[in-house]
């Protein structure tokens, strides 16, 4: 079942526990059908208390044995319940020993002690541990590991845990064992274990002191042919970290092992990360470009968690967002330096606007360090890694990144092997620059999108320009009114003709109403506000269609270049989307037409920011604007616009297609993904253009394809159409590929997004596919999941598609709570659709909640959704 209770925890009530855990002993005796695990932990009573009860927690574990200092307890001595073991009479010190033995073979959670394909492995954030063995599993207990474990030789020739590796060997009946020793204090949610029958690739780090440290990726034997990319990121990453934080690597061994059952995408346990196969295995065959992208930036992201996360952790789980903000930002600037700076920045700001925003608008949305949870799983949110992030970002804006890197020398200094809070982050980098960040807090402490609106004076005989600020946030959950926050906003002004009138500056918003002003300005200047996206934030300035054709054109902000022409296309959008509802004609702005022309035949883009200019804006983040989302209305407005280009630009995208094209050998660059990325998009196009032979193109791409990007692109293009090269292009790609699952994943998906009149009844037949297992993650995610986000056919007027939705969502709810719970929140937008959707998707929300024996999980989901 779940790893949580139904009763809801505060942030407030953190305290201290009354006992210490000085040193851990665990022992695993691994079977097919069970394994029994032993524990010894060293008890002390810290000063200040007088406790003599203690209470472990433990879930789903059959106690054997129990000892305290050599003596077998009796029953008097101890309590069970569903929630763990309590002690009922202590000394000041002791040592506990349990035995208990578990049914990992059993566990469709994901949680704790697995079996995920012919392998054990383990997953402990954040309530995990606590299915292995009876403790004090939070994060604020922190000793040393050493971990024995045993299994049977020829079909566990693997077996790792975390630390060093101290002795091997064999025992009698053909088994073998391996014994770890982590000298680093950690967590239980740190701990890891894993045996099986694996393929590794080995390679070295030698780090900045010269210290040697063996790095090994583990998969199984199958895919051991596609680990060269992720250690290839391992060892920059290793680099990188030395280089622009001066963190060195503290072992002499990192180990990662890809597994195809995992619920996240990867976790950082000490030494021992363990990865969802997606961030792990490529090919140029079988992985896209944005897939090689994908594994860089896990393998980086958990890689940094060994100094943001592991060495310093957290004081309690609502403090989540003080490793998980943080190394999402070193990870974003990480994946920065190594491609191309701008271009990431858009994406990040596009998931964040796509999925972050949208939480703040719905009844789970919280602050980046939450008051309140039931089931902690369901806090590992956008909000929580992506907001938490651009909070640390605002933190590195104003102070530069001399400043930032001063006040993580000093987080180090003060906290290094310590269990804090965010707050103690924050006072670290406000110390070492000498600067206030008391009002800075309210960012971890109130929710919601704060919008900014801004207006402006121009006083030409004066030479003197006024930019008027004011800031306000809407109500959130339990948080009617706001104070205003503090926010860096990175302004520069500029003519019409694009040249600089005043330099890039930071505007520091803290007032409700704040004006700044710009002296010895000679004309009306054009502005670029909140560059590089310096806040996560909604901005609300009317500016004319030329002034946006400026910033398109001129701002030397990569960044507001592109969102200018978002912005210019979002209007076009919304301004068919008046007339589609009005019965009036269609014409789309002939300006915008006008102005992706000139991109498109612009000579001084690279391709990559090309292809980044040409796109139009995504249903997520166009229904994010909107007060009331009628999907269908918005989807044919923005359909009719896309038509409007393709047609239009035709002959340059055939054009652009062909000048695109190559006959290199497949490498992850940032110049051929540019390329083909630009060239994708051009196809895919050319494929809804009224005239032409931009089906035809698909069907050459996809046969032709010698890379997953080029082929999976013109299969995506063929999905959508009702073309007979869809059905023949679909069953090859199955046909082909059928034995790869992370291709087989594409390929649910590629059909679970598509436009086509009969997704639907796809979809539904693809949940009996074979090649369809509702127990994996992955799976159900590119079937499931990506259905949900399916903008027209989950939304279908007639409820099938939320009826459909639903019923997963209790079938898996029974299997996996976590999982059920994150497609449940699919539902938790339902207020801001239009009435009759909207009282059908509340109506599956009340048919969920019906169900008994709900998870804590999808109870949660489905309970504060209804609230809204
Ligand atoms: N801590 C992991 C990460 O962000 C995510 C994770 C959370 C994985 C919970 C598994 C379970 O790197
Ligand atoms: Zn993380």
């Amino acid at each position: 079942m779940s790893d949580t209770t139904a009763t809801v925890k505060y942030r407030k009530d953190y305290a201290p526990t009354d006992f210490r855990i000085d040193q851990v002993h665990l022992d695993f005796f691994l079977e097919d059908e069970y394994a029994l695990v032993t524990a010894e932990l060293n008890f002390s009573r810290r000063t200040d208390s007088n406790a003599t009860k203690l209470f472990l927690d433990g879930e789903d574990l059959e106690l054997q044995e129990i000892y305290i200092d050599g003596m077998a307890l009796s029953a008097e001595q101890y309590l069970l319940s569903d929630e763990g073991l309590q002690l009922l009479d202590v000394a000041e010190s002791f040592v506990l020993k349990t035995v208990v033995k578990i049914q990992p073979q059993l566990n469709t959670s994901l949680s704790g002690l697995y079996k995920s394909g012919s392998m054990f492995c383990t997953q402990c954030e954040s309530l995990g541990f606590r299915r292995i063995t009876y403790y004090l599993d939070r994060p604020d207990v922190m000793t040393t590991f050493k971990v024995s474990l045993s299994a049977d030789k020829e079909k566990f020739p693997v077996l790792l845990s975390n630390g060093n590796l101290m002795d091997s060997g064999d025992t009698a009946d053909g088994r073998h064992y391996s014994e770890w020793h982590d000298p680093h204090p950690k967590p239980s949610y740190l701990f890891a274990l894993v045996a099986g029958d694996l393929g590794v690739l080995r390679d070295t780090f030698t780090t900045c002191s010269g210290k040697l440290v063996s790095l090994y990726v583990y998969s199984e034997h199958e895919n051991a042919d596609k680990l060269a990319y992720a250690m290839q990121s391992l060892i920059e990453s290793m680099k990188w970290d030395e280089e622009v934080y001066g963190f060195e690597y503290d072992l002499e061994i990192y180990n990662i092992v890809a597994v195809g059952d995992f619920n996240m995408g990867a976790m950082e346990n000490k030494s021992l990360n363990v990865f969802n196969t997606a961030y792990v295995l490529s090919s140029p065959e079988t992985a896209t470009d944005s897939d090689y992208e994908g594994i860089e930036g896990v393998i980086g992201h958990e890689y940094f968690h060994n100094y943001t996360g592991n060495r310093i952790t957290c004081r309690d789980w609502f403090q989540l967002t003080l490793k998980e903000g943080l190394t999402v930002f070193r990870d974003q600037q990480f994946s920065a330096d190594m491609g191309d700076a701008a271009l990431k920045r858009i994406d990040d700001v596009n998931v964040l606007r796509s999925v972050q925003f949208r939480e703040d608008m719905g009844p789970m949305a919280h602050p980046i360090r939450p008051d309140s949870y039931v089931a902690m799983d369901n806090f590992y949110t956008s909000t929580v890694y992506n907001k938490g992030a651009e909070v640390i970002r605002m933190m590195h804006t104003l102070v530069g990144a001399d400043g930032f890197r001063s006040g993580s020398d000093l987080y180090f200094e003060r906290y290094d092997g310590q269990a804090v809070s965010c707050d103690d982050f924050r006072l670290s980098i406000a110390d070492a620059n000498n600067r206030d960040f008391s009002q800075f807090e309210l960012w971890y402490s109130q929710a919601g999108t704060p919008k900014i609106s801004l207006s402006s004076s121009y006083d030409a005989d004066a030479q003197r320009f006024v930019l008027s600020c004011e800031q306000s946030c809407q109500p959130t959950p339990g948080q009617d009114e706001k104070l205003p926050f503090h926010i860096p906003l990175l302004t520069a002004l500029f003519d019409k003709d694009g040249n600089e009138l005043a330099g890039e500056r930071v505007l520091e918003l803290c007032e409700q109403r704040q004006d700044f002003v710009f002296e010895n300005i000679t004309t009306e200047p054009v502005v670029s506000a909140l560059r590089k996206f310096s806040a996560p934030v909604t901005l609300d300035f009317e500016q004319s269609d030329s002034d946006l054709q400026v910033l398109m054109s001129y701002d030397s902000d990569t960044f507001n270049r592109w969102e200018a022409g978002q912005r210019f296309a979002t209007r076009a959008i919304f301004d068919l989307m008046t007339s589609l509802a009005e019965g009036k004609s269609i014409a789309p702005s002939p300006k915008f037409l006008d102005s992706m022309v000139e991109i498109a035949n612009d000579k001084q883009l690279s391709p990559g920011m090309k292809s980044y200019l040409l796109c139009l804006p995504g249903h997520a983040a166009l229904s994010g604007q909107l007060d009331v989302i009628d999907p269908e209305l918005l989807q044919s407005a923005r359909k009719v616009l896309r038509t409007a280009v393709a047609d239009r630009l035709q002959d340059k995208f055939s054009e652009l297609y062909d000048a695109m094209s190559s006959d290199e050998a497949y490498e992850p660059s940032q110049e051929q993904i540019g390329r083909r990325r630009l060239r994708n998009v051009c196809l895919s196009y050319l494929s809804v253009a009224s005239t032409g032979n931009g089906v035809e193109m698909c069907a050459t791409q996809f046969a032709d394809a010698s890379n997953m990007t080029d082929s999976v692109s013109a299969l995506a293009c063929l999905a959508n159409l009702d073309v007979p090269q869809r059905q023949t292009a679909l069953s090859d790609f199955f046909e082909k590929w059928q034995d790869e699952d992370l291709v087989v994943d594409k390929w649910l998906s590629v059909q679970a997004s598509s436009s086509a009149s009969d997704t639907f009844a796809r979809v539904v037949a693809l949940k009996e596919h074979p090649a369809f297992d509702i127990r994996n993650p992955n799976k159900v995610r590119s079937l499931i999941r990506t259905f949900a986000a399916n903008p027209v056919h989950f939304h279908s007027a007639d409820g099938e598609g939320y009826r459909f939705v639903a019923d997963c969502v209790l079938e898996l709810d029974k299997l996996n709570p976590q999982i059920a719970a994150r497609i449940a929140s699919a539902f938790a937008q339902w207020h801001r659709y239009e009435p009759s959707r909207s009282l059908q998707m509340k109506q599956q929300l009340q048919r969920i909640s019906e169900q008994d024996k709900l998870s804590p999980d999808t109870s949660e989901i489905v309970k504060l959704s209804l609230q809204a």
